[in-house]
C-alpha cells in the first residue's frame, strides 16, 4: 500500500555455517520522498554491487548490521526537550484551525468499509507525543443543540511527533469511515452515517480542520528504559499509536532515543486487504529481526483452533507463555482499538493464567500498579 516510506528489496546473506540465512534489506529508492521533500539519500549501488557489498559484511555481527540500517533525520530536535507531554493546548471553545495535507485510502478493494490515512498540517503549533490523540470538531451544527458546533471526536495520532514529513509540522490520523446501513434495505443511509469520520475521509488537500488537544497520557511510550519490551495489541484503526511508536523506534534517527528493546505487534483486521501500514511493519521485520515481531489475525480469512473467527486474542493465546514471561520481566502491554476486544482478551489471559496456576486478578492489579498495562479502546 501507499504508506511505506521506502521501496526495498530483500537480499539473503549466508552467515558462516548457519543454515538460517540472514536477511537484510537494501533500498531500491535513492531517496525517500514525502510531499515533495527528499530525505537522506540511500544506496545508489547496482544490485550486483550491493550483493557483493553485503556478502563482504558477512562477519559483521547482527547488531552492527542493524545499526547500519539508514534512518531518517528528523527536526526540530527541540521536540525532545520537554520533560512533560504537551496537553490540551487547544480546547473545544478555541480550537486550532489546521489544514488537510492529504487523504489516502489505506485498504484494498476487498476490505469491508474504508480506512483513510489523513495528514494534517498544524504548522508546528499543536505539538504532541507518540500515543496522544487529537480532537476534531467537524464543521456544521450539532443537531442535538442547534446553534452550537458539533461535539469533539477523538482520534489517536498515527505519526511520531515529527509527522510523516519528519519536520514537526504535521500529524497523521488513521480513520475508519463510519457508515450506517438501513437494516431493512441494506443500503447506506448518508444522513445517519458518522459525521466526523466522513468529513475527514472526504476532505481534500487544503481544506481547513478544527483540532483540539493533544490529549491523553495513558498511551505514552515509556522511554526511561530504551531496552524495554513493548507488546502492542491493535484491532483496526487501533494501530494508530503503534505506527507512531514503531516509526520512532525503527525509522527515525533521534539522537536521544535509541531503541534496543523488543517491540511485538499483534494486529487484528478483517482480511488481508484490511491490513494497515503492513509494508512499513514488514520492513522493520527485515531490518530489525531481533527487535521486532509482528503477528496478524485476519478474522474473515483465518480460523482459530475451534473453527471460529481468528481474533487477536487467539494469537495472544498462541503466544501466551512468551507473553506471560515477558510481562513477568517488566514488559509493557498496550491495547488500542475496538472496545469489544477487551472482554475476549481478558478471558483469554485469565484462562492462560489459570492454566499456569496463577491468579489473573492479582497479576492484572500488579501490572496496573507497575504501570505496565495501557488501554485505549473506543
Ligand atoms: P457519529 O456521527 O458520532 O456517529 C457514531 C455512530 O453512530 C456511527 O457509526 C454512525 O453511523 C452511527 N449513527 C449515526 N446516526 C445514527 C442513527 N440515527 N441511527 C443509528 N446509528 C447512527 N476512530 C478512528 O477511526 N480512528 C482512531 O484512531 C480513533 N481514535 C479514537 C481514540 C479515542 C480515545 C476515542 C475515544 C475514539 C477514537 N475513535 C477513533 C473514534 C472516533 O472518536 C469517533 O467516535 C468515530 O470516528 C465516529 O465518529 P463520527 O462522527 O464519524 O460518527
Ligand atoms: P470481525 O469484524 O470480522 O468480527 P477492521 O477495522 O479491519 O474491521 O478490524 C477490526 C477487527 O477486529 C476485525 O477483524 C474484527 O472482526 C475484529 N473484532 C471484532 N470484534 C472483536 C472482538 N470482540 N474481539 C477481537 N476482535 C474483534
Amino acid at each position: 500500500m501507499a504508506h511505506s516510506a521506502f521501496s526495498q528489496v530483500a537480499v539473503s546473506v549466508p552467515v558462516g555455517s548457519d543454515s538460517s540465512s540472514l536477511k537484510q534489506s537494501v533500498f531500491k529508492a535513492q531517496s525517500i520522498s514525502f510531499q515533495g521533500t527528499s530525505w537522506a539519500p540511500f544506496s545508489t549501488l547496482s544490485s550486483k554491487t550491493r550483493s557483493k557489498r553485503l556478502s563482504d559484511q558477512y562477519v559483521v555481527c547482527m547488531s552492527l548490521q542493524q545499526a547500519s540500517v539508514p534512518k531518517v533525520a528528523v527536526a526540530p530536535l527541540e521536540l525532545e526537550d520537554a520533560k512533560e507531554p504537551p496537553l490540551n493546548l487547544y480546547k473545544p471553545k478555541a480550537p486550532y484551525t489546521a489544514t488537510i495535507v492529504s487523504v489516502e485510502r489505506l485498504v484494498g478493494p476487498k476490505a469491508p468499509g474504508e480506512v483513510c490515512h489523513i495528514v494534517i498540517d498544524h504548522g508546528g503549533n499543536v505539538p504532541y507525543w507518540e500515543g496522544q490523540s487529537y480532537g476534531v470538531i467537524p464543521p456544521g451544527e450539532n443537531p442535538k443543540k442547534p446553534g452550537t458546533p458539533h461535539n469533539v471526536r477523538l482520534y489517536s495520532i498515527a505519526s511520531t511527533r515529527y509527522g510523516d514529513s519528519f519536520d514537526g509540522q504535521t500529524a497523521s490520523l488513521c480513520v475508519r469511515r463510519a457508515l450506517y446501513y438501513d437494516p431493512e434495505t441494506g443500503k447506506e443511509d448518508p444522513s445517519k452515517s458518522g459525521v466526523c469520520s466522513n468529513f475527514l475521509c472526504n476532505a481534500k488537500s487544503g481544506d481547513k480542520v478544527q483540532i483540539t488537544g493533544p490529549s491523553g497520557k495513558i498511551m505514552l511510550l515509556p522511554e526511561d528504559d530504551p531496552n524495554a519490551t513493548h507488546i502492542m495489541i491493535a484491532t483496526g484503526t487501533g494501530i494508530a499509536p503503534f505506527r507512531g511508536y514503531l516509526r520512532r523506534m525503527f525509522m527515525e534517527s533521534v539522537p536521544t532515543y535509541k531503541f534496543g528493546g523488543l517491540a511485538w505487534l499483534f494486529l487484528g483486521v478483517a482480511n488481508s486487504d484490511s491490513l494497515l501500514y503492513d509494508e512499513e511493519f514488514k520492513k522493520y521485520l527485515k531490518d530489525y529481526p531481533d527487535h521486532f515481531r509482528y503477528n496478524t489475525a485476519l478474522s474473515r480469512e483465518q480460523k482459530n483452533k475451534s473453527g471460529g473467527k481468528m481474533y487477536v486474542q487467539d494469537k495472544i493465546e498462541e503466544y501466551s507463555d512468551e507473553i506471560f514471561r515477558l510481562l513477568d520481566n517488566g514488559a509493557h502491554i498496550y491495547f488500542c482499538g475496538l472496545k469489544g476486544m477487551m472482554p475476549g482478551i481478558q478471558d483469554t489471559l485469565r484462562k492462560v493464567a489459570e492454566l499456569r496456576g496463577e491468579s489473573w486478578d492479582e497479576k492484572l492489579s500488579q501490572l496496573k500498579k507497575n504501570k505496565q498495562w495501557h488501554v485505549e479502546v473506543y
